[in-house]
């Protein structure tokens, strides 16, 4: 298991979002905006999905989003009309955009890995946390992250989130780790954490990191060097793809790339840090 890295987060998302935070910038790079945006579509189907029935027993007066990027999921907890809702990205550069785009949100500069100092004096409700831990490349960090996480909710909040949580081995990118199953269960629970749920997110229309069939490993290459080459071949994947996930991920428990996890800080529990 690695505990530190050089990759430099900050510097890689800055650079990342030079020109823009839209969704294919914010979404899977290269593979063209139709594309990401039909991905985009079976995100906001699946978040709302899992956090709506979950909106009726908590109370979302406060709720912050972590690793804003663009800012989809300020939009899907305006969807579910949270009362206050926050933002923090590691980068300058979305926060400033975000600040622009939502000026009567509070969006600040975090780095939510980071030591516990740093972090705001908040209690929210609800923190959202997608596609971020999968980027947070150390494991100290990681386990960090899901601390902090903790520290900023109040007891009885909610923390929803996606990774990979891989079955067998985890793999690891210059920016970007697979986990397995049990490490990211392992440094949810380190921090204090009950876990409510975990579903699949996607099966088709993101990369089957968790899969033993070669089938679906090729057919994904298959469509993302197509998708490279000619991004516009978004506009005949996304719909052919998007209602064949939508189903499978409602029906399946596990699934072979992206999930959905809740957790809940337990009502009588503070941070263990
Ligand atoms: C793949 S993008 C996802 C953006 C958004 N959550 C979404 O799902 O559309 C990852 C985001 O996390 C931010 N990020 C990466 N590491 C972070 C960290 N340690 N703390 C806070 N934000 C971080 C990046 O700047 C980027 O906006």
């Amino acid at each position: 298991m690695s505990t530190s890295s050089p990759f430099d987060t900050k510097d890689y998302w800055e650079k990342r979002f030079a020109s823009s935070t839209d969704l294919s910038t914010v979404g899977y790079a290269g593979l063209g905006k139709p594309f990401n945006q039909w991905m985009y579509r079976l995100r906001r189907r699946v978040f709302l999905r899992t956090v709506t029935p979950l909106a009726a027993d908590v109370d979302l007066n406060t709720v912050l989003d972590v690793g804003s990027g663009s800012g989809f999921y300020i939009d899907r907890w305006h969807e579910l009309r949270a009362g206050d809702i926050r933002a923090c990205d590691i980068t300058d550069v979305a926060v400033h955009r975000l600040r622009s785009k939502y000026p009567q949100h509070e969006v600040t500069v975090l780095d939510v890995s980071s030591e516990s100092d740093d972090l705001p004096a908040w209690q929210v409700d609800a923190i959202s946390a997608f596609d971020i831990t999968f980027h947070i490349v150390s494991d100290t960090r990681l386990r960090q992250a899901f601390v902090n996480m903790f520290s900023l909710l109040r007891p009885g909040g909610l923390l929803i989130f996606t990774d990979n949580f891989v079955q067998s081995t985890a793999t690891h990118a210059s920016h970007h780790v697979s986990r397995t199953k049990t490490t990211l269960e392992g440094a949810v629970h380190a921090a204090g954490f009950e876990i409510v749920s975990r579903k699949p997110a996607f099966f088709f229309m993101n990369q089957p990191v968790d899969t033993d069939s070669a089938l679906h490993r090729r057919s994904w290459e298959i469509m993302t060097s197509t998708l490279r080459r000619w991004p516009t071949t978004g506009y005949l994947f996304g719909p052919l793809l998007f209602p064949i996930d939508l189903t499978l991920v409602k029906l399946l428990s596990e699934g072979p790339s992206t999930e959905i996890m809740v957790c809940r800080k337990p009502a009588d529990k503070r941070a263990k840090i």
